[in-house]
């Protein structure tokens, strides 16, 4: 069973979640950190940052990337991270890795993503975020609860949610590289974050409901070291 934390706000989260990150890198100062994108975890990077911590040596592995933006495109997951995470924390760009930036064939980047991963050892503590048809990366309802890395199609409700970086629904890319369920399960640690009650039903099924294909989140369930830290609207339902 997940361990639910209920704070104040995100800022509290950030502080929260940031520690569970800073106790991990007290330990293993080159640990596997897993970034999710997307606007739930900037408070944590931003108290992470604040913790001006020795993060040279930590390797990292973004959950996913959209397929067909013009390369250096500011909301590229790459662009993201690159702008959110790897620089605030000062990290080493080049030991973060996103999906898909291996320079290879796109059939075979999920396989090469996987392989990158397993020979840094597995990803240590990996943050979450969670969308509102219960998705975690870009695992759509319908994924199985075993997936690798591989290319999915996103659904028209996470393309209209994310339309809010782009210009124009138009530009929100079709498809997208994500890690899988299976992929995130392999993790050690989950910290999955949630803020607001649009979140409320995908957090309720991810923490109480059925473990399900329908709601990708509530795979959190199938492992033994998850941290969900949620402000009061978004633990709503529970
Ligand atoms: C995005 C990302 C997910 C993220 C989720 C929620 O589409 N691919 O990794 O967790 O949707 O986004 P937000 O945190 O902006 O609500």
């Amino acid at each position: 069973m997940a361990e639910v934390v209920i704070v104040r706000d995100e800022e509290e989260a950030g502080r929260l979640a940031s520690a569970q990150i800073a106790a991990v890198v007290g330990q293993k100062p080159d640990a596997v950190l897993g970034f999710a994108t997307g606007s739930t975890p900037l408070s944590t990077y931003r108290a992470l940052a604040e913790r001006r911590l020795d993060l040279s040596a930590v390797r990292g592995f973004a959950l996913d990337e959209y397929i067909g933006l013009p390369p250096g495109h500011p909301e590229s997951y790459r662009a993201v991270i690159t702008r959110e995470v790897v620089e605030p924390l000062g990290l080493d760009p080049d030991l973060v890795r996103v999906p898909g930036d291996d320079g290879g064939p796109l059939a075979q980047a999920g396989e090469s993503y996987e392989r990158a991963i397993a020979e840094a050892g597995g990803v240590d503590l990996q943050i979450l975020g969670i969308g509102r048809t219960g998705h975690i990366g870009f695992n759509e309802p319908g994924s199985s609860l075993a997936s690798p890395t591989r290319i999915k199609t996103l659904t028209e409700r996470t393309r209209l949610d994310n339309a809010r970086f782009f210009d124009s629904l138009d530009d929100v890319p079709r498809h997208c590289i994500t890690q899988g369920l299976g992929t995130i399960l392999r993790a050690r640690r989950l910290v999955l974050l949630a803020f607001g009650e649009a979140k409320a039903e995908a957090v309720a099924g991810a923490v109480e409901g059925p473990v399900t294909s329908s709601l990708p989140g509530s795979v959190i369930q199938l492992h033994p070291e998850v941290m969900v830290i949620v402000d009061e609207a978004a633990a709503s339902r529970l």
